[in-house]
Formats: C-alpha cells, sequence, structure tokens
C-alpha cells in the first residue's frame, strides 16, 4: 500500500482588514453582537487586484518550498473553490502562474467541505500510484457574492487561500476519512443561478441569468454542523482505530466560534486541542482548513508527529473528515 503525507503548508490572505464596526456603516449591526454570536472580530476581503488566482498562487508556493520540492515536480494540482475567477475553472491559471509545467489541474467544489473532498480525492491519485506529489489548494473569495445589504450573512464571511502539498510517503499519515453529501437540505445554503428567460429566436427559450447572492438559513446550517461533525469525527477515529484522546488538534472549517465549541464538547476535546482564528478572518469557505493548519505549524502549535482531525461541513450539504498525522 502507498502511503501519503502532507510534507507543506501554505496561506495568502488580501491585504485589507475590515473589523465589525465598519460594517455598521453598512447595515444595522454592531461588534458585539457580531463578536458573541460568531467569534469574528475582523476578516480580510480582497481588492480587485487579488483574484483568487493570484492568493492561490502565493499560498500555492510557499507550501510547494515548505514540502522542499519545486513546482515543476507536481503531478496534480486540486483547487477547492467556489468562486473561481473564471466558471470554466482556475486551477490552469494557477498551474501557469506557479510554473508546474508538468501537472493535471482541474477545480473541485463541495463550499466549505471542499478542503477535505480534495485531500480525499487527492489521496486516492496518490494511494493508486497514478501520481506521487499533489498540490491541493483552498480558496474562496466569497465577498465578490455576498448581498453586503444582508445583515445575517455579510457579517460572517472573509477571503484567502490555503494550500498543501500531499506526496507519496512510505508510512501512512493518513489515517482515515469519511465524506457526506444530503442534498434535500440543499436549499439551506446557496450561491444559486437565477435563470432569467430569453427568447433567443421564435420558439427558442433560452436562460441568461445571473448568480443569486448567497442565501443560509442559520439556524437549519447551525442545527447541522453541530449534530454532523461530531457523527463523522467519531466514525472516522473508529475507522483510524483512534481514540478521541490521542488527538492532539481538532481542525474544524471556521464558520461559527459557537460551531466550534460545540463540536468540541460533544466529543469531549479540551478547548487548548481547538485550533481557531475565527477572529481574525471570518469565514473563508473551502480555504478556514488550510489557512488555520497553515498558521498553526508556521506559530508552532503543530509538530511532527501531531495527529489533527479535520472537519469541513457546508453547502450541498456536504461534510467530511479526514484524520492525519503530521
Ligand atoms: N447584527 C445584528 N443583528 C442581527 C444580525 C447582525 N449581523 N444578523 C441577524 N441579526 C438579528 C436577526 O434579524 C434576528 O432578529 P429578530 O430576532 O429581531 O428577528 C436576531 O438577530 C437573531 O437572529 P438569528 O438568525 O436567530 O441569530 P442566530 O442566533 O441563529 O445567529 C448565525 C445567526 C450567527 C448566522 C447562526 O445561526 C450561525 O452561526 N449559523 C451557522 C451559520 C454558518 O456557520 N454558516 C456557514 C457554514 S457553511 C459555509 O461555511 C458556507
Amino acid at each position: 500500500n502507498i502511503g501519503i503525507a502532507i510534507t507543506g503548508s501554505g496561506s495568502a490572505v488580501p491585504e485589507t482588514s475590515v473589523d465589525n464596526e465598519a460594517l455598521t456603516a453598512l447595515v444595522e449591526t454592531s461588534d458585539e453582537w457580531i463578536a458573541t454570536r460568531t467569534g469574528i472580530r475582523q476578516r480580510r476581503l480582497a481588492n480587485p487586484a487579488e483574484s483568487l488566482s493570484v492568493l492561490a498562487a502565493r499560498a500555492s508556493s510557499q507550501a510547494i518550498a515548505s514540502a522542499g520540492i519545486s513546482a515543476a515536480d507536481l503531478d496534480l494540482i486540486i483547487l477547492a473553490t467556489s468562486t473561481p475567477d473564471d466558471l470554466f475553472g482556475s486551477a490552469c491559471q494557477i498551474q501557469a502562474e506557479i510554473g508546474a509545467t508538468k501537472a493535471v489541474a482541474f477545480d473541485l467544489t463541495a463550499a466549505c467541505s471542499g478542503f477535505i473532498f480534495g485531500m480525499v480525492t487527492a489521496a486516492q491519485y496518490i494511494r493508486s500510484g497514478v501520481y506521487q506529489n499533489v498540490l491541493l489548494i483552498g480558496a474562496d473569495i466569497l465577498s465578490r457574492w455576498v448581498d453586503w445589504q444582508d445583515r445575517s450573512t455579510c457579517v460572517l464571511f472573509g477571503d484567502g487561500a490555503g494550500a498543501v502539498v500531499m506526496q507519496a510517503n512510505e508510512s501512512d499519515r493518513l489515517l482515515g476519512f469519511t465524506l457526506k453529501s444530503d442534498g434535500s437540505q440543499n436549499h439551506f445554503l446557496n450561491l444559486a443561478y437565477q435563470a432569467s428567460c430569453q427568447e433567443l429566436i421564435p420558439n427558442v427559450n433560452i436562460s441568461q441569468g445571473k448568480y443569486h447572492p448567497i442565501t443560509m438559513n442559520g439556524k437549519e446550517v447551525y442545527r447541522f454542523a453541530v449534530q454532523k461533525v461530531p457523527e463523522v469525527i467519531d466514525k472516522t477515529l473508529f475507522q483510524a482505530n483512534l481514540n478521541v484522546d490521542q488527538i492532539d488538534w481538532l481542525l474544524l472549517h471556521q464558520a461559527n466560534q459557537r460551531i466550534l465549541d460545540a463540536v468540541a464538547q460533544r466529543l469531549n476535546i479540551p478547548k487548548e486541542k481547538v485550533i481557531s482564528n475565527l477572529a481574525n478572518y471570518g469565514n473563508t469557505s473551502a480555504a478556514s482548513i488550510p489557512i488555520a493548519l497553515d498558521e498553526a505549524v508556521r506559530q508552532g502549535k503543530i509538530k511532527p508527529n501531531d495527529i489533527i482531525a479535520a472537519s469541513g461541513f457546508g453547502a450541498g450539504l456536504t461534510w467530511g473528515a479526514a484524520i492525519f498525522q503530521w
């Protein structure tokens, strides 16, 4: 069996930081409401020059350097995103930008679960012996699609990119994973295409619409997350033959501090083991797990051989967990 190791990480966030107070100029809200309900204090927002591919390429170059390889060594690039610069996909732009000349590149969309879905996809290519060196990116610029007049969603999101290098390895450090989807709850969280009928020529109607801003039923998404995330982590621990005390770090999609706290409590994981950077970045969708991972590694929190239980959850609905050793 071919093993898998994560050998490097990187991250990039936009320069502009916007605190809660600044949002009171847009909608009726307060720093107190946002901070107590979500744990968010500020978020980074991308300016027009900070495109998704620019942020992703910066995070990728860091990850490649920290893995000690060069871009030309990469066999595969997977970009997990819901907000590509180009609906045809942005992975190839990143491939060109970083000079990964021999890599195959494609986008993968699973909203806030995208990074975990990407990790499992990358793992299949490595385990089967097809590819050895994979760059996995999680990047999103949700500020493009937020309704900035809707206070129930606009305060939650931020922009950014994170990346890891996954490589074939003698010992297997990807200890277990589980992926889940439930389309019957799709309507709780959407960035949907809104069709607008156009009669192209007589009797031929086509749709030339636009994407709707993000809509969310916050209470239902909250309920879903605190129920399903502990379940999927439990299941993955069992599969990996680990008990919860062996987890060094709980690394969840950074959606809401109350979700992080509730999941940790249900799993009986002490607060000190929960990685959180929500206060600084808000919810960066597919980027949140790799940004938090990269920061924790660079801060020296995550150390070699630590066991990390990561879980993503979000639109689809989709959710999943991956347990890996650093
Ligand atoms: N400022 C002030 N008041 C607000 C704001 C705001 N920004 N937003 C909503 N309110 C008001 C509401 O209008 C409502 O007022 P009302 O009682 O007069 O009607 C009141 O606050 C309570 O609103 P609720 O929606 O019930 O607030 P709740 O306690 O559920 O918190 C929140 C909302 C923070 C969104 C919560 O439901 C949540 O975190 N849900 C999970 C969302 C999430 O994690 N989404 C992302 C996951 S998937 C992904 O990442 C894409």
